[in-house]
């Protein structure tokens, strides 16, 4: 049996091998599907019952979404574009929801004209809107989105978003009496969430306002995304033991003849992509030794900045030389452009290529081109790494309660 760990060091050969052979050119983001499989799996395994819909805004790669196309899971588009990116992978429009309370009139129109069957609102004016652009007979199913209050998470998005159990029983009156279809509601913790609590809570919310309303029609639960990666897991145990504590409440609700579903983006791809960048520059400031990558802060790694995400970079090539302690930074013009603290080898110098794992999420999908860089690409590290080919056993990963990934 593989452990994760295990994965990222094949992971780690297959780059070396691949920068050697001139396959691949930096900075690009590496995508391990065999790990993506290895975590859709570990989902299925423990919430059979919770229809996944993976959240496109935490990596629209075009190979990681075909990859969970051909897994037969449904998607989680925030706009227009999200949509038509998937339709043009081939994705059925039934199998996507829209659950970004902000619309744009393309994203209307691109909800209407393709029957996306099931959105998401938290206010009258959306659901106005909504109405509007429906046509005939037509018009989409609604999750009026709950505000909730998270513990330990790393980003709350309960600031900007959702509405409250009083607010949700009106606009579930308002949706009907546009001719909408109310059909249950949806909560969404935030981001990197290692408190199980956070989940029961906003459940225990859901399930009450749906339980007083008991209505026919009211069966949705969405539950969102936010669960964590593996590292961020393991301050509550590891993945296996959050999903299996996440089955418990979604249980509840389950037996009491809900459908729930849930928008899972980060822990689905973080750990199932490393980045490579090359070191483009040296230099000495104030005593301490910095090192430039030609990627940054306004590339793969803005959760470096937006997150306080700590990287761990990892020379591809071994070196004798001692240990040294760098500040790591990216390549624009930008101060703010420092990616973190990293320890390599002393003799680290220009045209020498790093590697950081857990740079699935929020990375390329986040990217800009400042100073003109950003010209990112990716590559599919699987069907096998070479490591694997000779290694029985190298089909399945092993997911340790409380194992990390850096
Ligand atoms: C409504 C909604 N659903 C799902 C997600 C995916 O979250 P995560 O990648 O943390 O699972 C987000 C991310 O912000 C979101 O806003």
């Amino acid at each position: 049996m593989r452990t994760l760990q295990d994965r990222l060091k094949d992971r780690e050969f297959w780059i070396a091998n691949a920068l050697d052979a001139g396959e691949i050119e930096t900075p690009c983001l590496v995508v391990d599907t065999r790990t993506m499989d290895q975590l859709l799996s570990l989902w299925r395994d423990h919430l059979p019952q919770v229809g996944l819909f993976y959240s496109v805004k935490a990596n629209n790669d075009r190979h990681i979404l075909r990859h969970l196309q051909q897994s037969e899971i449904g998607f989680d588009a925030a706009s227009e574009s999200e949509v038509e990116t998937l339709l043009a992978l081939g994705v059925k429009p039934d199998r996507i929801i829209l659950s970004n309370t902000i619309k744009t009139r393309g994203c209307l129109q691109a909800i209407v004209r393709n029957r996306i069957p099931l959105v998401t609102a938290d206010n009258e004016r959306d659901l106005r809107a909504i109405a509007q652009a429906s046509v005939g007979e037509w018009s989409p199913s609604v999750l009026i989105r709950l505000k909730v209050s998270p513990t330990d998470v790393q980003i709350d998005l309960n600031e900007k978003f959702g509405c409250t159990v009083d607010e949700a029983r009106r606009l579930i009156e308002v949706a009907d009496s546009l001719g909408l279809k109310p059909a249950g509601v949806h909560f969404h913790v935030g981001s990197q969430c290692w408190n199980l609590k956070s989940y029961r809570d906003a459940m225990e919310s859901a399930v009450q306002l749906l339980d007083e309303e008991n209505r026919a029609h009211l069966k949705i639960i969405n539950i969102g995304g936010g669960f964590p990666d593996a590292l961020t897991a393991s301050k509550c145990g590891g993945l296996s033991c959050f999903f299996e504590g996440l089955a418990a409440i979604a249980g509840e609700a389950l037996s009491k003849g809900y459908s729930v579903i849930a928008e899972p983006g980060r822990v689905l791809v973080a750990d199932a992509c490393t980045a490579v960048c090359q070191v483009i520059g040296r230099a000495t400031h104030d005593g301490h030794e910095w090192l430039y990558l030609d990627d940054g802060i306004y590339g793969l790694f803005s959760t470096a900045y937006f997150e306080k995400q700590p990287f761990e970079f990892v020379p591809v090539r071994e070196s004798d030389a001692s240990p040294c302690s760098f500040v790591v930074a990216g390549p624009t013009c930008d101060s703010l452009d420092v990616v973190g603290k990293a320890t390599l080898p002393s003799d680290t110098q220009p045209t020498a290529y790093v590697m950081a794992h857990r740079a699935g999420a929020y990375s390329v999908s986040v990217k800009s081109h400042f100073n003109g860089f950003g010209n990112i690409r990716t590559y599919v590290a699987a069907p096998p790494p070479a490591t694997l080919a000779s290694n029985p056993g190298g089909n399945t990963v092993e997911f340790v309660p409380g194992d990390a990934l850096s």
